[in-house]
C-alpha cells in the first residue's frame, strides 16, 4: 500500500524538523545524468561570492564550496543544516550557515555574485495557500537585496517525479512558475533522474517523500525519471 499523504504542509514540515537524514539520502541519488551538475558547474565559475537559500542538507553548498566559492547557506530548520555542516566538513574553502528565514535574509545588500533557492519557494504555496504570491515577493525581494547588481538569480523547483515529460505539478505550482516569469525569470529544463542502489531504495524513498510506493512498485526500477526547472534571472 502507497503511503496516502493527506497534509503535504504537515508532511513536509515534519520531514524538515526531523528527518534530514533520511533527505540527504534521497537527494544523494538524484541528477543521474549530471545536469544540474554542470549548470551548477558553470554558476560557480561566473561567482565567488553564493548564497544558497533554503540550503538544506546542503546539496548546492557542497557543490559551490568545493569548486571554490565562498557559500552562505540559510535554511530556518536547525536539523536540515546539522547534516550540511556535516556535509561540508571536507570543503576547505568559506562557507557559513545560518538558521533564518527566506524572506528575511541574515546577509548585507549586495553581498552575493549569485544566489540560488533549490526546490524552497514552491513550498510558499503549502506554506500559505491564500497569501503565497505576496509571501513569494517577501523572498524574492531579499534575494534581489542580498545580490550584487549585474549578479546572478537562481531558483530551482520541480517539474515533476515519476513523469515523462516536464511540467507543473499541480495548478498552483503552475502559478508559481509563471509569476517567477513575470518577475524577469527565464526557465530551463533539466533532467534530473534519480539512480537508487537499488528497486527496493526506490520504492522506500519514493513512498516516503512523494507517496509514490504504487508508482515505484509497478516500475520496479532504481533509475526514476525527472524534470526540474532552472530560472535564471540578472540582478
Ligand atoms: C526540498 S528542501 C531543498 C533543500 C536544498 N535546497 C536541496 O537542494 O536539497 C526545502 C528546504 O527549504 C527550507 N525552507 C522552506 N521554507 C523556508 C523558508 N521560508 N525559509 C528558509 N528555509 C525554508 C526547508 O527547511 C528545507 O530545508
Amino acid at each position: 500500500m502507497a503511503r496516502i499523504i493527506s497534509d503535504w504542509k504537515q508532511h513536509f514540515a515534519e520531514i524538515y524538523r526531523a528527518e534530514a537524514r533520511t533527505y540527504q539520502r534521497m537527494v544523494a541519488a538524484e541528477d543521474a545524468h549530471g545536469e544540474l551538475a554542470d549548470r551548477l558547474s558553470d554558476l560557480a565559475d561566473r561567482a565567488t561570492t553564493i548564497v544558497d537559500i533554503g540550503a538544506g542538507t546542503g546539496r548546492l553548498s557542497v557543490q559551490l564550496c568545493k569548486a571554490g566559492n565562498q557559500v552562505h547557506g540559510v535554511d530556518q530548520a536547525a536539523g536540515m543544516l546539522e547534516v550540511a555542516g556535516e556535509e561540508l566538513a571536507g570543503c576547505t574553502g568559506t562557507w557559513t550557515l545560518t538558521v533564518a528565514d527566506a524572506r528575511q535574509l541574515p546577509i548585507e545588500d549586495d553581498w552575493a555574485d549569485a544566489a540560488i533557492a533549490g526546490w524552497v519557494y514552491g513550498h510558499f504555496t503549502e506554506w500559505h495557500p491564500e497569501g503565497w504570491r505576496s509571501e513569494l515577493d517577501r523572498a524574492l525581494a531579499e534575494m534581489d537585496r542580498v545580490t550584487k547588481p549585474g549578479g546572478t538569480m537562481v531558483v530551482v523547483d520541480t517539474l515533476g517525479t515519476a513523469v515523462n515529460r516536464p511540467g507543473a505539478p499541480n495548478e498552483a505550482l503552475g502559478h508559481y512558475h509563471r509569476h517567477l516569469e513575470a518577475f524577469g525569470f527565464n526557465r530551463s529544463v533539466l533532467r534530473t533522474d534519480y539512480r537508487f542502489s537499488s528497486a527496493e531504495e526506490s520504492i522506500e524513498l519514493l513512498d516516503w517523500f512523494f507517496g509514490l510506493g504504487d508508482w515505484a512498485r509497478d516500475h520496479n526500477s532504481a533509475l526514476v525519471p525527472e524534470y526540474t526547472g532552472w530560472w535564471e534571472r540578472v540582478r
